[in-house]
């Protein structure tokens, strides 16, 4: 797919890999809407890249009709929905203090799957009634976005574990399902990003955990990430697959 003058939603725009792609977009002529629970920074950053900042829920089903109706009324029905909106708290299973509240679990994959599969199933209901983009009948692309935790979860990960693999199942199924409109999904499996999730760590956990990385001995750029987005938006052939983008990072148990 082309990405000048297309419509796209990021959400999670407001920081990190999100922002990073929605930047990113915006400079290749994209028209983006800015999605995020964080109203003052998506205004500043839409402001800044020429986008449409939009508040919104990913977990709430209203927040998200109307997201993607006003984006809709400004730019057209998006033809891109990249899927950066979440959280990454860490607590055991039995903790210090006994078991997992079931509301942590429930709240990590409240934002993190249900989000991903909202947006995903509203912006795939608007896009696959439009006329096809190419003789092809490609119409939109989804990206979403995992984890290696998906794959080698840590202590204190079984809830982002288990909505990161949850997506990770997802990817080749809705692949499958949307097909017939002619929309594609894929996902990213980040390792470890110098996002503000990251940088708010002290400097000798962020070294730690780069020096485990096997080349190259760094925390990824969310740059990087957003370049992969523009690869996979604009390649055709990739479609209901996940790929890891880190470094070739095997993650420990701890
Ligand atoms: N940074 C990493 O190393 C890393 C690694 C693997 C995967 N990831 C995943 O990548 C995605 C982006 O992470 P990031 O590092 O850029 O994080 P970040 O914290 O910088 O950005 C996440 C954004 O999501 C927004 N958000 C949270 N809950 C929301 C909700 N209910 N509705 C709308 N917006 C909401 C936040 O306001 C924030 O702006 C996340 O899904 C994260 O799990 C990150």
């Amino acid at each position: 797919m082309k990405i000048e003058g297309i419509a796209a939603l990021v959400t999670g725009a407001a920081s990190g890999m999100g922002e990073a792609t929605a930047r990113i977009l915006a400079e290749r002529g994209a028209k983006v809407s800015l999605l995020d629970v964080d109203d003052d920074k998506i205004r500043k950053i839409a402001e800044e890249c020429g986008g449409l900042a939009i508040q919104c829920d990913v977990t709430d089903a209203d927040s998200m009709v109307n997201a993607v109706s006003v984006a809709g009324e400004s730019h057209g029905v998006a033809r891109i929905l990249v899927n950066c909106a979440g959280i990454a708290p860490a607590k055991r299973i039995v903790g210090r203090d006994g078991a997992m509240p079931l509301e942590d679990f429930k709240r990590v994959i409240d934002v993190n799957l249900i989000g991903t599969f909202n947006a995903m199933r509203l912006m795939a209901t608007a896009v696959r009634n439009e006329p096809a983009l190419d003789e092809f009948g490609e119409r939109g692309v989804i990206v979403n976005v995992a984890s290696v935790s998906a794959f080698e979860g840590q202590i204190g990960q079984a809830a982002y574990s288990s909505s990161k693999g949850a997506i990770v199942a997802l990817t080749i199924q809705a692949a499958r399902e949307l097909a017939s409109a002619g929309i594609r999904v894929m996902t990213i499996a980040p390792g470890m990003i110098a996002t503000p999730l990251l940088l708010g760590m002290p400097d000798e956990v962020q070294q730690s955990l780069a020096s485990q990385v096997p080349f190259p001995k760094r925390l990824g750029d969310p740059k990087e990430f957003a370049r992969l987005v523009e690869h996979i938006l604009e390649n055709q052939l990739l479609n209901g697959e996940v790929i890891r983008l880190d470094g070739a990072i095997r993650m420990q148990p701890r």
